[in-house]
């Protein structure tokens, strides 16, 4: 009678990599999760919206042989994003499509923008001028959100200035506000194929994510988003940063998301492994701290297993 905080099948959004091969390709460091392939798409939409799973956030394993220094595959209409787009709305009009903007699947380096002329960084203007050709193509294809996940400066209005001049002002936009450079994403980047391959040396994108001792600095952040016109603000990651989500909540009247990101599920996932942790009960303690500390919304690689056992009892 007393709870405060509530976690239902509407405030989850399912992550769902997708591939243009034939069979599900288990991703190793995320256990219970494959790369979808395109054709079973949207009828794993159409089930996850029965368990009330309405939103998913689409992320396409880009064939390496199309990758450049460039990433010029993410302004071809006919790429795997796009006609992952199309396949969900065909299938399962209901669910909420959520698309990710930014070049990482398909640059050769993996960062997620154009290099400038050292190298050694973004060029943070020339990408997002792709970044809003990309977002066009995504609302064409019938996302109901574009989700910039770059963090280059000012994308949020260029994108949505871009997408009112071609008619598209119900597209929305979901801003990963305040993402940090953080050690969590590892197996994302094992599932989409972004991490440097051995002998490459790490890659650091220090030079446009947030630093993880930073605060202050993620209301900035969010409120400069909020300003240049998101419709809902993101932290990343989401268990390390509840005090981030917790001051955004109260920095603005719009929606806030959180994402409780790839490594944050597979180190569960891997204490429960050993038996040293209860799975299912730590999964609903995290996303419960999660949904207390303010998120409105949860991208959660578990979303999909929580509903199941909250029909299954
Ligand atoms: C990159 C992107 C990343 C994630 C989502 N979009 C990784 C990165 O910044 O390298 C990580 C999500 C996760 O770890 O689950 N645009």
């Amino acid at each position: 009678m007393l709870a405060e905080t509530t976690l239902e099948a509407r405030h989850l959004i399912q992550p769902l990599f997708v591939t243009d091969g034939d069979v599900p390709e288990p991703v190793a460091s995320l256990p219970g999760i494959s790369r979808i392939p395109l054709a079973s798409l949207g009828t794993r939409c159409a089930e996850l919206l029965l368990l009330g799973v309405r939103g998913v956030a689409l992320f396409p394993k880009v064939d390496p042989c199309r990758k450049t220094a460039e990433g010029a595959e993410a302004l071809n209409p006919s790429a795997l994003a796009y006609r992952a787009i199309r396949e969900v709305k065909a299938k399962s009009p209901g669910t909420v499509v959520f698309a990710d903007i930014a070049l990482d699947p398909y640059t050769t380096h993996g960062h997620d923008g154009v290099l400038d002329a050292t190298g050694a960084d973004v060029d943070n203007d020339r990408t997002v001028e792709a970044l809003v050709k990309m977002s066009l193509l995504t609302a064409q294809a019938g996302a109901d959100f574009v989700a910039p996940s770059d963090m280059m400066d000012g994308r949020v209005k260029a994108i949505r200035a871009g997408l009112d001049a071609c008619g598209r002002h119900g597209t929305g936009i979901l801003a990963y506000a305040a993402k940090y450079c953080s050690a969590f994403y590892g197996p994302f980047r094992d599932a989409v194929g972004s991490a440097r391959r051995p002998g490459e040396g790490a890659i650091s994108k220090a030079g446009y994510q947030m630093n993880p001792a930073n605060r202050r600095e993620a209301v900035r952040e969010a409120t400069l988003d909020a300003a240049e016109g998101a419709d809902i603000l993101m932290v990343k990651p989401a268990g390390p940063y509840m005090d981030i989500i917790r001051d955004v909540r109260e920095s603005t009247r719009l929606p806030v998301a959180a994402y409780q990101v790839s490594g944050e599920y597979a180190a569960l996932h891997a204490a429960a492994a050993q038996g040293w942790l209860d799975l299912r009960a730590v999964r609903d303690e995290s996303l419960l701290g999660i949904r207390r500390a303010g998120a409105d919304l949860i991208l959660t690689y578990f979303a999909e297993a929580w509903a199941r056992d909250q029909t299954s009892g």
